[in-house]
């Protein structure tokens, strides 16, 4: 949820000597070219506005852009007024909160009589009263923005204490909520300095030039280095330097971590969406997360998981929290943990969790899932999880975040950086991760015998090559999305693990096609929904494998029956071989034979298809869908 980049130097050490050359009285292009590729890659993260300013030796006052709209706006200003060469940039890309998305509300503000600039993410408490103290000193406020008072307040820091670092830290003293803030100043022009609370800053580290971003992938295609900044920390980047201190100026220390992304990785390699290059790249995020989890015998090692295994043992309750799609991989999760491990799962939104005083204490594992890493409310929750007492799972894909920081201990999702603001290969890397969470747990808990976890762990394995054969049988998929693009209700119904992928299939439905989709539960139909079904209703319907246990496959070709008896248009997905639900179904889309716990990983995928293909059908931006932003950071 906004996205930041900051960069200080001139360019890597080895180009030096090219750079002066193209090099103006020190200052050169690359800041720009820095921060406008930063941009590119965070844009997932808000796209209501863009913009940059930038300092140079000898500049009277910074110099800035800023448009409403995608990153393309900002870059046709630029093309038509084009900035001078500098030493030092910041960049913004907007998810709006406080005032519309114009460009007066873009990022950068300006304060201190154009001499300073400032941009902001996350959503400052106080800002009424301190726009009404700063108003009555003289400064004038053109945006309706909360940000606009961090940059007045910061000016009015600066001119107590001279320093920017000083000014930044006794700023962040002031406000109250949550904040990431970067700053640059005519008077430091080689200078970014940031400050965090509670909102991601992570530092990259070049060669005679640094880098600030929300996240990694702002710098991954200049620097692999990072570190890892603490809560409540100040950053002060220079082309050579990197200081940290904590608000009250204290010396601090990052922690340094290398990025495992390749800057490939966040391209769209020859797809026409970055959406459709993550499904493709799902097999990879299976097989990913499951690489080095067990030794040569088979048994289940999670070094990395750094927790006291007679806790793990003791544990009588396992929490998830998490939102959105990650909560569905946990809806999943839970059928197979309590499955193998016989501890009870309960499955919480995370933004509902503290504030119903749930009963937690030492007894109880939280999982924490997130792709971001940086979700708020999952944040909130896992905080709150630890003051009680609770021990702290986080399953996360995203290296240097908050989450896994503020955890105990922390899994890892391989699944590389999902660029596309509606998750994919994400979810699927979740389940598989909260499936090896489970088999561990059930291994070290004495639930299975070791070789009926080997056998489940080479069964989740084999999962990428059925994911891949899901996806080659797209255009089946595709082509019916085609033929609906004028559908404006879509149903989803499943029963057991086909449950939350319903509710995950109606969410990137609505998500991407801004179609109402309603994911229910088939059992549940009979008590109301059914009411919805009319001549031709689309409903799409995950059935289980006919060879599962307890009969869920014929309940649920008896649901089938009941919708189309009454005039719905049956879109089901189903196991190779079912010959018993062809009967029934409008239309069948085929995946692999697997074991019933296993099939979301399969089933999901056609789903994710359809929604892609039908908002494209509409001629929607399936990447960046209205009014979303990638990583939810405020609360
Ligand atoms: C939907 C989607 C969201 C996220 C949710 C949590 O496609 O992407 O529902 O799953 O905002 O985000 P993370 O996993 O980053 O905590």
């Amino acid at each position: 949820m906004c996205g930041i980049v900051g960069y200080a130097g001139l360019g890597p050490s080895e180009n030096r000597v090219e750079q002066a050359s193209a090099a103006r009285d020190g200052a050169s292009d690359r800041p720009l070219e820095v921060v406008l590729e930063g941009l590119r890659r965070l844009e997932y993260r808000g796209y209501d506005s863009a913009g940059v300013a930038l300092v140079g030796p000898g500049s009277a006052e910074v110099t800035s852009a800023k448009k409403a709209g995608k990153l393309a706006n900002l870059l046709a200003e630029l093309a038509e007024r084009p900035l001078p060469a500098a030493t030092a940039a910041v960049g913004h890309t907007r998810w709006a909160t406080h005032g519309g998305p114009t460009d007066g509300n873009a990022h950068p503000h300006v304060a201190d009589d154009g001499r300073l600039a400032v941009i902001h993410n996350g959503i400052i408490e106080n800002f009424s009263e301190l726009r009404e103290m700063l108003a009555a000193e003289g400064a004038t406020f053109l945006s309706q923005t909360d940000t606009e008072v961090a940059a007045h307040l910061l000016a009015r820091e600066y001119r107590a204490a001279g320093d920017l670092t000083a000014a930044m830290a006794a700023t962040a003293r002031r406000l109250h909520g949550t904040f990431t803030l970067l700053a640059v100043h005519a008077d430091a022009p080689d200078t970014v300095v940031g400050a965090r609370h509670d909102s991601p800053l992570v530092v990259g580290l070049g060669e005679g030039e640094n880098f600030l971003g929300s996240d990694v992938a702002a710098f991954v295609a200049q620097t692999k280095e990072a570190l890892e900044l603490g809560q409540d920390q100040v950053v002060t980047i220079t082309p050579t330097t990197v200081e940290v201190t904590d608000f009250d100026g204290a010396p601090a220390e990052g922690k340094r971590f290398t990025v495992d992304w390749d800057a490939a990785a966040a391209e769209k390699g020859g797809f026409e969406s970055f959406m459709d290059k993550e499904i493709h790249d799902q097999p990879h995020a299976v097989a990913d997360t499951l690489l080095g989890r067990t030794d040569a015998s088979g048994r289940i090692v999670l070094d990395d998981l750094r927790i006291d295994e007679s806790l793990l043992r003791a544990v009588d309750k396992i929490i998830v929290v998490a939102c959105g799609t990650a909560a569905y991989a946990g809806h999943v999760a839970k059928y197979a943990i309590e499955h193998w491990c016989r501890i009870p799962v309960e499955v919480e939104l995370a933004h509902e969790f503290r504030y119903r005083d749930p009963i937690v204490d030492a007894g109880t594992l939280v999982v924490a899932i997130s792709q971001s890493g940086e979700t708020m409310d999952t944040l909130m929750a896992v905080r709150h999880a630890r003051e009680q007492g609770a021990k702290v799972i986080a399953v996360v894909n995203t290296n240097g975040s908050t989450i896994p920081r503020e955890s105990d201990a922390v899994l890892y999702t391989h699944a590389g950086p999902e660029i596309a603001v509606a998750s994919t290969k994400a979810f699927l890397a979740q389940i598989t991760a909260a499936y090896v969470l489970g088999l561990y747990l059930a291994q070290l808990r004495g639930n299975k015998f070791p070789d009926e976890i080997a056998a489940t762990f080479d069964e989740l394995r084999d999962m990428s090559r059925k994911v891949q054969t899901v996806i080659e049988r797209g255009e089946y998929v595709r082509a019916t999305a085609r033929s609906m693009a004028d559908a404006d209700k879509v149903l989803f119904l499943g029963r057991h693990v086909g449950y939350p992928v319903a509710m995950e299939g109606a969410l990137k439905l609505k998500e991407l096609a801004y179609i109402h989709a309603e994911g229910f539960a088939a059992g549940e139909l009979k008590h109301g929904p059914i009411a919805l079904i009319d001549e031709g209703q689309p409903v799409f319907v995950v059935v289980p494998s006919p060879r599962g246990r307890d009969q869920l496959h014929s309940k649920v070709v008896s649901n089938i029956q009941e919708i189309r008896a009454r005039g719905a248009r049956t879109l089901v997905i189903a196991e190779d071989g079912d010959d018993e639900v062809r009967k029934y179904a409008d239309e069948v889309f085929w995946i692999p034979k697997a074991p019933t716990l296993l099939q979301p990983l399969l089933a999901v995928v056609p789903l994710q298809i359809f929604a892609m293909a039908l908002a494209t059908a509409k001629g929607l931006d399936v990447d960046q869908p209205r009014n979303l932003a990638k990583s939810v950071t405020v609360e």
